[in-house]
C-alpha cells in the first residue's frame, strides 16, 4: 500500500514504519523532523496547519512518482502517529492544541481525499489511570475496550477527543477508522536498560496496568489493521500478552487491586490490559516478550 505516516520519526512511529516497508508498503512519513530511514520519504509538515495536511495528503511522496506522468497518486491508507505524546512535555492546552487540531485536520484530509483506511494512535491514557493525580483503580480487570474513558489531564482528554472526532467522521463516511489504544512503547534497547528496575519495584509499572507493548509489534498491529477491511469505527487495545513485571496476576491483585472485581478467570501471566478483540478482529500475533530479551 501506498501509506501517509504522520509522526514517523518518533520513537513508536520509526519501529512502525520500519515494521511497514519491510512488508513491502511504500511509507511517505511526513512530521516536523525527518526520519532519515533508507527506502522511506520524509516531508516536513505542522500537522496543526490544515493547509499542509490539506497539500500533502494530494502530493507525491518522491521523485520517482513523477516518471509515470500520470498525476498525483492516491494513498491508501493513512497512519496517524505525530502528537504530544504525554503531558509536561509542553504546556497542557498546547499538548491538547496539537493533538485535537492535528488529528482534525488529519482525518478530515484523508476522508475528503478518499482514503478509505485510517489507523490512529490513541492511548492506554483514554482510561484514566495513567495520569491521574494520586491513584485511581481501574474500575474492573482485565481492563478491555468498554471500560470507561473518564480522563483528568490535558493529553488523555485529548485522546478521548480524538475518538469522538474520529468515529464522527467515520460515520459521514463510512470508511474503515481503527483507533489503538497504545500501552506504553518499549524500543528493543529499553528491555535490559528498564526491566531489571521493574523486577525490583514493581510499582513502577502500576500506572501502565502492569502492561507494555513492543515497540515492532506495535508495527505488526498497525499491518493488521491495514490489512483487515470492512469494520467500521474500532478502538483496540495495544499490548503485548503477559504483565512487564516479574509476579503473576494473583500476587498482583492482593498487592494492588484489593476490591478491583475480576470479570473472567485470568492466567498468571496474562496482562490486565487485554489485546483480545485485536486478537479476534485483527489476528494480531505480538512475537516480543520482554524475558527473551534480559540476560539471565
Ligand atoms: N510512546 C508511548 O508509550 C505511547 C503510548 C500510547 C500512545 N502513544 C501515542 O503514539 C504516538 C507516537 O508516540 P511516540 O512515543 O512515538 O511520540 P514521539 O514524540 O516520539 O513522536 C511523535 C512525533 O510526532 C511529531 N510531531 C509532533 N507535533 C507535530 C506536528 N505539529 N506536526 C507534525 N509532526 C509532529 C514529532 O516530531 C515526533 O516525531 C502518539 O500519538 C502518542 O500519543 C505513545
Amino acid at each position: 500500500m501506498r501509506i501517509l505516516f504522520t509522526g514517523g520519526s518518533g520513537k513508536a512511529g520509526r519501529h512502525a514504519v520500519a515494521y511497514l516497508t519491510s512488508q513491502g508498503h511504500r511509507v511517505l512519513n511526513i512530521d516536523l523532523t525527518p526520519l532519515g530511514m533508507d527506502g522511506v520519504d520524509d516531508r516536513i509538515v505542522d500537522i496543526t496547519d490544515a493547509g499542509q495536511v490539506y497539500d500533502t495528503m494530494l502530493s507525491y511522496a518522491g521523485f520517482d512518482e513523477l516518471e509515470p506522468g500520470t498525476g498525483t497518486p492516491r494513498f491508501d491508507a493513512v497512519v496517524h502517529f505525530a502528537a504530544v505524546p504525554r503531558i509536561l512535555l509542553k504546556p497542557d492546552n498546547e499538548c491538547f492544541r496539537v493533538n485535537t487540531i492535528g488529528t482534525y485536520n488529519v482525518i478530515d484530509a484523508a476522508v475528503k481525499f478518499g482514503v478509505r483506511k485510517i489507523v490512529f494512535a490513541s492511548s492506554e491514557t483514554s482510561y484514566g489511570i495513567c495520569f491521574a493525580d494520586g491513584e485511581r483503580k481501574p474500575d474492573y480487570l482485565p481492563i478491555d475496550e468498554d471500560h470507561p474513558t473518564l480522563p483528568e489531564d490535558s493529553y488523555a482528554m485529548s485522546k478521548v477527543v480524538n475518538e469522538a472526532t474520529a468515529r464522527s467522521f467515520q460515520r459521514r463516511s463510512g470508511f474503515d477508522i481503527y483507533g489503538l489504544r497504545i500501552n506504553n512503547v518499549i524500543e528493543p534497547h529499553e528491555y535490559e536498560q528498564d526491566f531489571p528496575k521493574y523486577m525490583q519495584d514493581p510499582t513502577l509499572r502500576l500506572r501502565n496496568i502492569f502492561a507494555y507493548i513492543d515497540a515492532r509489534d506495535l508495527g505488526q498491529m498497525v499491518d493488521r489493521c491495514l490489512a483487515v477491511d470492512g469494520l467500521g469505527y474500532q478502538v483496540f487495545n495495544v499490548a503485548n500478552d503477559n504483565h512487564s513485571v516479574a509476579l503473576g496476576t494473583s500476587e498482583l491483585c492482593s498487592r494492588y487491586y484489593q476490591g478491583v472485581p475480576l470479570r473472567r478467570d485470568m492466567a498468571e501471566d496474562e496482562s490486565f490490559y487485554t489485546n483480545a478483540r485485536a486478537k479476534a478482529l485483527l489476528g494480531f500475533a505480538p512475537r516480543h516478550d520482554w524475558r527473551d530479551y534480559l540476560t539471565p
